[in-house]
């Protein structure tokens, strides 16, 4: 997959704007027309898109909402209710009304499966159990659930698929209006870690499948280290039967199945490449709360599958994941890879989806981000998310620009992880949250911390960006604060506070030796497209007590110059 994606230079229009990514892994990035784009998203909820007036009301409020992609299913049974007669419709009100609201779209392709279970196929699919068999469970039991070793579902999967897209095609050539399609939904098997219908313990038993043996051994020193643990502890065999290889357990069963559905997604990923190659991807629910295979649908694209996903669907851009649990940077850390792009199609919408949102950019350039059920959150231009995307707007120039990318970091704060300290050549930097500053009294009054977060950009050795809400930095040289770390507590006006204790001797050493850095000066700015930075406002005095410190309060978004200076 990252083969590909080193240059996955797409041209999806002749006359129109092409989708680019450049780059593998943490380093991709999306250019579309020629420019840095960052999926600033929103997806929709599911029905959502079903009638065109409700298309033109939420788009109309997306764009209010700040967005400049909406996420948007494509449902198979309303394309094709009967067989072989496509209707059209909901597309091309969703590329029309999309270009009225200057909206782009990542369209859900809701075919075989939406959370794991076929209930986007249509009727005529559904009915027909003989043609499309279903999955079943150990005992037996068949489930909502067309099984993926069924060739007719595949077939007509992707002649579906195959009609819907030549028909975006033809009506967005030279618009370039859709940006990606995520392939099926949070595919994956429930109530049983594997199908167990005639054909899938057919396959069960055979060797497993030489293209994947041979990319396992290709890769085995960089295979994600969960499989390379349970391919070494079954014995590293490099032939035989899935039990053989993997062990007996029901995790073997899931790395079968990821095999299998990796190889159906493949077939509609090729397919779009035929016809309107924009990037690819699929999305995953996570296997999250203690859950084991089939209990989370089993052999999604998760994190652990990667290598069985990549070898079996190698034309896919990433592996997204659905970030619906708690402890965020936990899960993001986990998809954002040397191998897979950072992308969030889904993510629990909430007050924290702003800072959030410029997180996971300054720290791993996400390619975007996408709260669920996008029109059912607010409009108001003090919404979080608005003031957040409006930033990282602004910010776009200098985001991209590969030069900054070094010395971008993304920050993340609760009332449990309220600080991180980044070393940098001579630089310490400490960040924490706004709330750790105790003489806001909602730090300590009982209520819930929203999270603070941040992007922090060094631009030359003297001079940072900081865009986000609720965060305060201090910057120090690295002898400096090695030397004169003390656990003194000062006041909003800087005094010892009454309880605190002063620095002593031996806290700081015995003498200060070396250079200090001080706040030269800290201005509002805003950003021409170019990457100019123009000041609005100063910060000074109490702002910066008294150059003790950058900070922006949980209440605003903003975006911070700060120039930095040297003495003795
Ligand atoms: C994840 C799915 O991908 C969405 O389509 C939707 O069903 C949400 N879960 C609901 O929380």
């Amino acid at each position: 997959m990252w083969l590909i994606t080193v240059l996955w230079l797409i041209t999806t229009a002749v006359c129109g704007q092409s989708v680019t990514v450049y780059g593998t892994g943490r380093t991709a990035q999306l250019w579309y027309d020629d420019k840095p784009y960052i999926i600033l998203g929103g997806e929709l909820g599911n029905s959502s898109a079903t009638c065109a007036d409700d298309i033109e009301r939420v788009f109309a409020k997306a764009q209010r909402q700040g967005l400049n992609t909406v996420l948007v299913p494509a449902y198979w049974d309303l394309l094709e209710p009967t067989e072989g007669e496509y209707d059209f419709t909901l597309t091309e009100a969703a590329l029309r009304i999309a270009r009225e609201h200057e909206l782009h779209i990542v369209f859900l392709w809701f075919g075989a499966w939406k959370n794991s279970m076929s209930c986007y196929a249509p009727v005529w699919v559904k009915q027909d159990w003989h043609r499309f068999p279903r999955a079943m469970t150990e005992q037996g039991k068949p489930l909502e659930i067309v099984s993926v070793f069924s060739a007719a579902l595949l077939e007509a999967d992707s002649r579906a698929y195959r009609a819907w897209l030549e028909h975006i095609a033809e009506m967005d050539r030279d618009y370039g209006t859709v940006l990606m399609v995520q392939i099926e939904n949070e595919i994956g098997m429930l109530e049983s870690a594997r199908d167990h219908s005639a054909k899938a313990e057919e396959a069960y038993r055979n060797p497993v499948p030489e293209p994947l043996m041979s990319y396992l051994q290709r890769h085995k020193n960089e295979l994600h280290p969960w499989l390379q643990d349970k391919w070494t502890s079954a014995g590293g065999r490099v032939t035989g039967t899935w039990q053989d290889v993997f062990g007996n357990d029901i995790y073997t069963d899931e790395i079968f199945m990821a095999w299998y559905y990796a190889n159906y997604v493949e077939q509609l990923a090729e397919l779009t490449r035929d016809i309107y190659p924009v990037p690819v991807y699929v999305n995953a629910a996570m296997n999250s709360r203690g859950r084991v295979p089939g209990e989370y649908p089993s052999a999604g694209p998760l994190a652990h599958l990667i290598d069985v996903w990549h070898a079996g669907a190698p034309s896919l851009l990433c592996l997204a994941p659905d970030l619906y649990d708690s402890d965020f940077p936990q899960w993001v850390a986990q998809y954002a890879l040397w191998n897979n792009p950072l992308f969030i199609p889904e993510v629990q919408r909430n007050d924290n989806s702003g800072v959030r949102a410029l997180y996971v950019v300054g720290e791993y350039h996400a390619l975007g981000f996408s709260p669920f059920s996008i029109e059912d959150g607010s409009d108001a231009p003090e919404a979080p998310l608005y003031r957040a995307y409006n930033l990282l707007r602004e910010l776009m120039p200098i985001i991209s620009d590969e030069h900054y990318w070094g010395t971008m970091h993304g920050l993340l704060f609760d009332q449990e992880h309220s600080e991180r300290v980044i070393t940098e050549e001579e630089m310490t930097i400490t960040c924490r949250h706004y709330l750790t500053l105790p003489w806001d009294s909602r730090a300590t009054d009982g209520s819930t911390w929203p999270e603070g977060g941040a992007i922090l950009i060094r631009l030359d050795r003297d001079a940072y960006l900081l865009a986000g809400s609720g965060i305060v930095v201090d910057f120090a040289m690295t002898t400096e604060k090695s030397l004169a770390e003390h656990s003194a507590t000062l006041g909003e006006d800087g005094f010892l506070l009454a309880d605190g204790t002063p620095p002593t001797a031996t806290d700081s050493g015995s003498t200060f030796v070396g250079r200090r850095k001080g706040i030269a000066s800290v201005a509002e700015v805003t950003v021409s497209d170019d990457g100019h930075l123009t000041p609005v406002r100063y910060l000074n005095g109490d702002q910066t007590h008294q150059g003790r410190h950058v900070r922006i309060s949980i209440d605003d978004y903003t975006l911070l110059y700060i120039q930095l200076y040297e003495y003795q």
